[in-house]
């Protein structure tokens, strides 16, 4: 087993926080562990919660869709969140919530070493970026995170409530193929 399936497997039995309650599966990641990229959303869903992937629901439709646009599928990028476990309702997770899960996601950004990450929405942002991040005015601005060149995009989910902002995630997606073909090696 390697080290990844390792921490997925002390994951999946995780009690540190009262999330653990209430779901059907531990929500881990999913996709290619050595992959350069790595998307980072809040928290699973319904449908997430339900069969234990990430991004599964019609955001994570949108997520394939704006994947394809920059030539890419889920498949040669890694996709985690912030917790692990369905918050109640699809609230957004507490702060106690996000600290008692933070070492997973802290393992998995230890053994994947992504040179980009991309949070999805603000929730990520602030967790990954830095805590005050406004997501109107700073998407699509690179910063140091984590060890790696860190942006954050709209959240699916809001893209789907509000498109008025497609045409920026548009653009937003552009300067991530770009900063894409200029650090990585693998993925153009
Ligand atoms: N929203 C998220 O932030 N993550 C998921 O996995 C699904 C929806």
């Amino acid at each position: 087993m390697d080290r990844l399936d390792e921490i997925r497997q002390a994951c999946l039995s995780c009690r540190e926080c009262p999330l653990c309650r209430e779901r059907t599966n531990v929500v881990f990641g999913t996709g290619d562990p050595t992959s350069e990229l790595m998307f980072i959303g809040e928290g699973p869903g319904e449908n997430e919660d339900l069969q234990g992937e990430p991004f599964v629901g019609a955001a994570g439709k949108l997520l394939d869709d704006m994947l394809e646009m920059i030539d890419l599928e889920r498949s040669r990028v890694y996709i985690a969140n912030v917790v692990k476990c369905r918050p109640p309702r699809n609230r957004d997770p507490l702060n106690e919530e996000q600290k008692a899960c933070r070492h997973w996601l802290d393992s998995q950004l230890a053994v994947i070493r992504p040179k980009l990450i991309v949070c999805l929405g603000r929730i990520a942002a602030a967790a990954v970026i830095k805590p005050d991040f406004k997501i109107t005015r700073e998407h699509g601005v690179w910063f140091n995170a984590a060890g790696a060149r860190a942006m954050a995009m709209y959240h699916p989910a809001a893209l789907l409530r509000d498109v008025s902002k497609r045409p920026e995630t548009f653009v937003d997606l552009r300067a991530l193929r770009a900063e894409a073909k200029r650090v990585c090696q693998r993925l153009y």
